[in-house]
């Protein structure tokens, strides 16, 4: 669907060629770059801070959607924000002062987006709907790729698009989209989907065709 935006996580490309990676996903037809951000605190993993953000950033002629899952989150925006990042997205669950936090997104000069885990209701957006450029729905538990998509999160889609109204406030979908997930994500309200594995799948920086075609599949 022509208007909707595709976001490969590069947590699924060859990590010693982000650049390359970036460049080749971005030629077979990118939207956004999302970059996932891991603490082993928030969640089960780690992953990279500012510095490859700002290193990655020169490869990255789109928009860098940056995908915080870190807590604490407010000492580490300015950070990120110098890194480059277009997006910056925390997680609600992150801390007792999300409204704060998005705030400080934007004092920064990024847009804000709030990152809400399978386990959390979407309602919890309701008081915070001035501050958000974006929400990201999380249809997998973060921390890894790869991981099955949690189809109950369709009616949170739904419910979360009736909250947003007529807002410029963007649905984004990250866990498990695919091209046999993603047609009902869209139905449901979603204007941007992330995707790692089904993006990165069979292809490399030497072979980026594949690369084009998941994303169309997609
Ligand atoms: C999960 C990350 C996702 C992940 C998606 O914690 O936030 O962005 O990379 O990977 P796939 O598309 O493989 O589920
Ligand atoms: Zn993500």
């Amino acid at each position: 669907s022509p208007q909707i935006k595709i976001a490969p996580s590069i947590l699924s490309a060859d990590f010693a060629n982000f650049g390359a990676e970036i460049e080749a996903v971005e030629a077979q037809g990118a939207d956004w770059i999302h970059v996932d951000v891991m603490d082993g605190h928030f969640v089960p993993n780690l992953t990279f801070g500012p510095p490859l953000c700002a290193a990655i950033r020169r490869h990255i002629s789109t928009v860098m959607d940056v995908h915080l899952m870190i807590a604490p989150v407010d000492p580490y925006i300015e950070a990120f924000a110098a890194a480059g990042a277009d997006i910056l997205t925390a997680h609600y669950e992150a801390g007792p002062h999300v409204h704060r936090t998005l705030q400080a997104i934007r004092t920064a000069g990024c847009k804000a987006g709030l990152a809400l885990n399978p386990g959390t209701s979407v309602e919890v957006v309701a008081p915070l709907l001035d501050l958000l450029d974006l929400v990201c729905v999380m249809t997998v538990n973060p921390g890894f790729g790869g991981q099955s998509f949690i189809a109950s999160q369709i009616d949170q889609v739904a419910r979360l698009k009736q909250i947003i109204g007529d807002r410029p406030i963007k649905i984004e979908i990250d866990g498990g989209v695919d091209p046999a997930t993603a047609p009902e994500l869209v139905r449901a309200g979603a204007d941007v989907l992330v995707a790692g594995s089904a993006v990165f799948r069979g292809g490399s920086v030497d072979n980026p065709a594949p690369y084009g075609d998941n994303i169309r599949a997609i």
